[in-house]
């Protein structure tokens, strides 16, 4: 296999990734447009990272405006084999509380104007999305969680909705009933994408709110979303660096299936 790079996608809150040595800029241009900013391409250790900051250094692009594919093929380009993407949630369990980690194992997909592959009319491709999370990865980011002693859960459904508005009590109430665990704006179409470029995708949602079905709870506001990211921003930077620094240095095969996500996918024959 190649050496494994280390890709992360910062979401709300999470600009930066201190602690990269050999740190270099890079624009790397995509037919797919631009994407949400510059890679900062370094080391943590022995591992090669390439960071990426989701809205743009500055939180300019909201999550429609958000060139996916762009920024997916830039971290292919980058070399990145496996991806953590950290990504700001709201919860529907008492049980997941703001500052707490979800390993996330599953996405629901209520999106509703974004594109969502790189395929399509002359090259036609349906890549297996059972198991959207490459379960090694999420494994090494949970020994990382409990090397740093962060407060973490396993596994739970997180559903993407378009935004930019946050969700109607209504909406809540049937998100919470259809019993997903979590909600944000971003992870789709980000996690087919990277199945489709054949890189290992995981999620670490960090908790921020209860969205607003909670009886004893405010209405989420980006306010409080601000807060509970400032408080665990640290956290975040914390785990990156502990996986960073336990990362294996050649790629490992993913039993999802990332790795060769194309091997049986493309139905255009060659020869068209
Ligand atoms: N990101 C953080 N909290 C959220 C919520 N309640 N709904 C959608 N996206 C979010």
């Amino acid at each position: 296999m190649s050496e494994a790079v280390l890709g992360i996608i910062g979401g709300s809150g999470i600009y930066d990734l201190p602690g990269l040595t050999e740190l270099r800029e890079e624009r790397i241009a995509s037919p797919w447009g631009e994407a949400s900013d510059a890679l900062r391409i370094g080391r943590m250790g022995q591992t090669k990272v390439v960071f990426l900051a989701r809205h743009g250094r500055g939180h300019v692009l909201p999550p429609s405006e958000i060139n996916y594919r762009a920024n997916i093929d830039v971290m292919k380009r980058a070399g990145v084999t496996d991806l953590v993407s950290l990504s700001a949630c709201g919860s529907y369990k008492s049980e997941l509380y703001p500052g707490l980690f979800v390993l996330v194992d599953q996405f629901v997909d209520r999106t509703a104007k974004r594109v969502s592959s790189f395929f399509g009319k002359g090259c036609v491709a349906h890549v297996s999305l059972a198991h959207p999370v490459g379960p090694a990865l999420q494994a090494r980011i949970a020994e990382a969680a409990t090397a740093e002693d962060l407060p973490f859960v396993r596994n739970g459904t997180l559903v993407t909705m378009e935004g930019p508005q946050f969700s109607t009590y209504a909406e809540s109430l049937t998100y919470k009933s259809l019993g997903y665990d979590l909600i944000g704006m971003t992870a789709m179409p980000e996690a087919k994408l990277a199945r489709e470029a054949e890189i290992t995708y995981a999620t670490v949602a960090m908790v921020t709110d209860f969205d607003c079905w909670h009886p004893e709870q405010h209405s989420v506001d980006v306010a409080s979303v601000v807060a509970v990211l400032h408080e665990n921003a640290e956290k975040a930077r914390r785990l990156v660096a502990r996986l960073a620094a336990d990362f294996p240095a050649e790629r490992e095969l993913c039993p999802a299936g990332s790795h060769n996500a194309l091997d049986n996918a493309i139905i255009t024959p060659a020869e068209f």
